[in-house]
């Protein structure tokens, strides 16, 4: 349980926030490449940490990502022209190129110098894995790009989708580490391929996050692990086949953008990986044409099928594991109450990741600069090993989980 006070600090992201301050020091991402992939083509919206902002691929291929309101009378600059190095808003054609600068103030005289005090918020974009990457902090706290496996692949390695999860970021981030959930909300999925085994569990904390082991007992007695990764603020690395990884971008308080990646780094996905992707028993949802809501939402019970349930061939009677995930963090309301919950023995790794998260808030609220670490330190592969007996998994995660 946690005291209102703290729920509200670790879950409000938007400016002027604590934990807005501590988001905006990590590279985020913002929509996929394709969605602005011609240059001079139609900007995009895109909402992130409660701003709005509009996204664009200028003349020369270079990204933009704007304040979607032009800082002279608040139009939005969605409707903008994309021309020649700069998206111009079409109330007034005040023109404004990838950094920001306004380059054109046709509105005004010619020989005003107006156009040169004026500017609007422009954040710094990266794009990799497929997607666009804003950093949306201090622009001399700049930090490295996060070397996540995923992100450094060839795309044909990598399958990744996204859908909208109506509720506040921690929930979903903190459903991806509530260990327990699995036997029982993904229990008789028809393509289970996270089922838990029952045994030990590690946590090793790590300068980003921590790396999580669920081990089995062998009968030489040695111990099969699988190690898991918690990347703060918001990533996860899941060791299945294909790997998987999460990054829950929040929104806004109240949506959270959850992007999911199927990849494998030694070589493309198989049609056959990619037929289990695209079924939608895994991670991934099917969404509505053209949008990221999923088809299997909140407004239609996520379709939960109650004759299924009761055949008892699905304990929750939704298809997907990502749906179940989706319906269930989103019960919870907007932003859970976490004052009034009872967290047990199997949330381990729940009071974990907000113990972490707490501290960066604590540190930003103390004046401590939050630094994320080096790019390299993202190098971890999630992955199942044997332990020999006498060994343990703090003794051989990091050379287990090493990434190329
Ligand atoms: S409101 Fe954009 S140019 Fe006037
Ligand atoms: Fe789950």
């Amino acid at each position: 349980m946690l005291s209102k006070e703290n729920n509200e600090l670790l879950t409000r992201i938007g400016p002027g926030t604590p934990m807005g301050a501590v988001m905006r020091r990590y590279w985020i991402p913002v929509a996929f490449s394709a969605s602005v992939d011609t240059p001079d083509g139609p900007p995009v919206r895109v909402r992130m940490l409660g701003e709005n902002l509009v996204l664009f691929r200028d003349t020369s291929g270079r990204i933009g990502l704007l304040d979607e309101y032009c800082p002279h009378r608040t139009a939005s600059m969605f409707f903008g022209r994309n021309e020649e190095c700069g998206l111009r808003c079409v109330y007034h054609g005040w023109k404004f190129d990838v950094e920001g600068k306004c380059v054109d103030m046709p509105s005004e005289p010619p020989t005003s110098r107006f156009r040169e005090k004026v500017r609007i918020t422009a954040y710094p974009t990266h794009e990799a894995g497929g997607l666009v990457w804003a950093y949306m902090g201090a622009p001399e706290l700049k930090p490295e790009f996060p070397e996540l496996e995923w992100t450094l692949i060839p795309d044909s390695h990598r399958y990744v989708t996204r859908h909208i999860q109506e509720c506040n970021w921690l929930q979903g981030f903190e459903g991806g580490f509530d260990t327990s959930h699995l036997s029982f909300l993904h229990a008789g999925a028809v393509d289970n391929r996270f089922k838990v085994v029952p045994g030990h569990y590690e946590l090793v904390p790590q300068p980003l996050g921590f790396v999580a082991g669920t081990g089995r007992d062998l009968e030489d007695g040695g111990t099969f692990w699988t190690a898991a990764a918690m990347l703060a603020p918001f990533h996860k690395l899941i060791p299945s086949d294909p790997i998987a990884a999460h990054v829950w971008a929040p929104i806004d308080d109240e949506n959270t953008m959850l992007y999911s990646i199927d990849f494998n780094p030694e070589r493309p996905l198989t049609e056959d990986d990619l037929r289990r992707s695209k079924t939608f028993n895994g991670i991934h949802t099917e969404n509505m044409p053209g949008t990221d809501r999923a088809i299997q939402n909140k407004d239609n019970d996520y379709l939960i099928d109650r004759a299924l349930q009761a055949s008892g061939r699905s304990f929750t009677g939704m298809k997907g594991l990502g749906v179940q995930d989706c319906a269930i963090q989103e019960s919870m309301g907007p932003i859970a109450d976490r004052t009034k919950e009872h967290l047990g023995v199997s949330d381990t790794a729940i009071i974990r990741l907000r113990r972490q998260l707490m501290q960066l808030v604590k540190d930003q609220i103390d004046g401590v600069t939050v630094t994320p670490p080096p790019g390299s330190a993202y190098r971890l592969r999630p992955t199942r090993f044997t332990a020999r007996p006498g060994e343990s998994f703090a003794d051989l995660f990091e050379d287990k989980m090493r990434a190329g």
